[in-house]
């Protein structure tokens, strides 16, 4: 049957490459084999932690990444940023000027946790640390806090190895949660109360902040407790 053959080996996986309702490229088949890339850059990325979590466990017995997050950006988005920036639409402005095509958001539950993730990756020979963003360290001043990576991998194909870029989010699960209201809000228009609601959402953000503290000093505490006793 023809469509059973079109789910073969040989078939094209596009599935895979985002599209939305925007027409944004002309250079429809550069693009699709640019994004591939990103999609691949993913999967080593994603495999990578993957090791570091399943490693972790077993050496520590608990597990430091809670989830992975994954996206590749749409190309709507793609454009409004290359356009938001100055530049022009093109594929080849995508790959110099965009880090963020390739999205992985690491969630841990503790603090700690994150900067163990983040050495780990670091020191990696085959990873490339091109940026690093501790909003942890220096949260932003509406509140927001995570650790920020841009870091370039190797990713093997059949005829080539290519450096791709991707961008790692880490954050415990406690800062993720206030993260997707900060950014609800940030998407809305004409909001009434805007600087209450922002002064409100400040506060949870350190609030949340200082639980996630004090939750890494008590799992210190609970963890020390001798068992036998
Ligand atoms: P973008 O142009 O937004 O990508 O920012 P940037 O290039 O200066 O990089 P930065 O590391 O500051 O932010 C990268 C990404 O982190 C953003 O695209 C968001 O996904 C996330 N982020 C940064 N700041 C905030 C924030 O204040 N609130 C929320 N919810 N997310 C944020
Ligand atoms: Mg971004």
């Amino acid at each position: 049957m023809r469509n059973n053959e079109l789910r073969g080996p040989m078939a094209v996986d596009t599935d895979i490459i985002p599209y939305d309702s925007e027409h944004v490229f002309e250079q429809e088949a550069l693009y699709q084999k640019v994004m591939l890339r990103y999609h691949c850059a993913i999967l080593e990325m994603r495999t990578k932690l993957e090791v570091l979590s399943k490693d972790l466990s077993v050496r520590y017995r608990r597990n430091p990444i809670e989830f992975i997050e994954s996206r590749l950006k749409k190309p709507s988005s793609i454009a409004r940023k290359l356009r938001k920036d100055g530049h022009e639409v093109t594929v080849e402005n995508m790959i110099a000027y965009l880090s963020d095509i390739a999205g992985i958001r690491v969630l841990c539950a503790y603090i700690d946790d994150i900067y163990e993730i983040a050495r780990m990756l670091a020191r990696q020979t085959d990873v490339r640390i091109i940026t690093v963003k501790d909003y942890i360290k220096s949260p932003k001043d509406n509140g927001y806090r995570s650790y920020h990576m841009i870091v370039e991998i190797p990713v093997h194909f059949s005829d080539e190895v290519r450096p791709v870029r991707c961008e790692i989010q880490i954050r415990t699960i406690a800062m993720d949660f206030w993260a997707t209201l900060d950014h609800d809000m940030q998407y809305k228009k004409k909001v009434q109360d805007a600087d209450e609601i922002m002064r409100e959402l400040r506060e949870c953000a350190d609030i949340i902040h200082n639980t996630d503290e004090k939750m890494m000093r008590l799992r210190e505490r609970i963890h020390r407790i001798d068992d036998d006793n």
